[in-house]
């Protein structure tokens, strides 16, 4: 059966993400692509995998006041606090745009309180056009809500069932890897009905400036992405691959079809490009070609037979 969006499973690098079929694994991490609109000069919307959306709350956020972005070596700190413009907003002036595209689009979904993770979870749903949806439970840098649900395993499960009941979507909960022990956030999530796991989120990170003695980031803390975090990342996506039996989406640091094939060997079932898209805006484009070409090139015919290869 194809799906409404002729995403219909089949070729080699497509993939299921339980009842979500992509036509390939690369997905755009949320925050990193804005509503989609914002990257169509320079990428053909069509070719990707799914595109996963800045994280939506009830409200609009103005987020955090600045400075709060910082480049460090290989990668960069990031305090936003989930700026939006709200679910509402998000549904009626960008939704429409998204849905002419042959592309899954991913809601990510940010609340101060389990009800509010529910109400945008319910509102989206309602909406139509959205295929899936990825659950912050993971964000570093707000007050409320966000990774205070993501480091106690009964407040994932209990977000996790809570949106699971109102909604049909597929159910992606995106972890946070400021914990003592992901596979533990991943299998509550698991026993909560996720029907996937992404991973991760970004580190929690900082940086002084030496010359004033202040922090450079006016939330003192931000999250720290790019290539600096993909050896913790892929280290987490091969743990957690191992202990849970829903697919998990790899995220951290992939800036290159190498980067991406490692975390298919690993055992992630589809990938996020994040900080790679602000320095390349084409770069999911060029890993969807170079994973089609590694495919090719080693005689692999479907993601299957790559996904969780790893010889040890
Ligand atoms: C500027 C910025 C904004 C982000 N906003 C969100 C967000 O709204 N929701 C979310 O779940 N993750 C958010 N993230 C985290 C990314 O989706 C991703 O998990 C993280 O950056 C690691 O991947 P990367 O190293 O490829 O960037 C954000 C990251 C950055 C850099």
């Amino acid at each position: 059966m194809t799906n409404r969006k002729g995403l219909d499973g089949k070729g080699k690098l497509a993939v299921a993400i339980g009842t979500l079929k992509l036509k390939n694994p690369v997905m755009t991490a949320s925050g990193t692509f804005g509503y989609g609109e914002e990257y169509a000069p320079y990428v053909d919307l069509n070719r990707l995998g799914a595109i996963i959306v800045k994280g939506l709350s009830l409200k609009p956020r103005s987020g955090n006041p600045g400075p709060r972005i910082m480049e460090t070596p290989a990668g960069m700190l990031n305090a936003i606090g989930l700026q939006n413009i709200g679910v509402k907003s998000f549904i009626r002036n960008k939704l429409p745009y998204l849905r002419q595209f042959d592309t899954a689009i991913i809601a990510n979904v940010y609340g101060e309180t389990i009800e509010e993770y529910l109400r945008v979870s319910e509102i989206l749903t309602a909406a139509g056009g959205v295929h899936a949806l990825e659950i912050n439970v993971s964000c570093p840098n707000v007050k409320r809500g966000g990774v205070a649900f993501g480091t106690d395993p009964d407040m994932v499960a209990e977000v996790t069932n809570g949106v699971k009941d109102v909604t049909d979507l597929p159910v992606i909960v995106k972890l946070s890897p400021n914990v003592t022990d992901i596979c533990v956030m991943a299998k509550a999530a698991e026993a909560a009905g996720a029907d996937a796991v992404s991973l991760i989120n970004t580190i929690t990170g900082m940086s002084v400036d030496v010359e004033k003695r202040i922090p450079h980031l006016k939330n003192i803390t931000g999250g720290l992405s790019g290539p600096a975090i993909k050896p913790v990342a892929l280290r987490m996506v091969w743990q957690v691959a191992g202990r849970v039996r829903i697919p998990v989406i790899g995220v951290g640091g992939i800036m290159s079809p190498r980067d991406a094939l490692e975390f298919f060997i690993a055992g992630a079932r589809a990938i996020q490009v994040g900080t790679a898209n602000f320095v390349e805006p084409r770069a999911t484009m060029r890993i969807i070609d170079g994973i089609g070409a590694y495919m090719k090139r080693h005689r692999i015919l479907d993601m299957d037979n790559l996904v969780g290869s790893l010889r040890i």
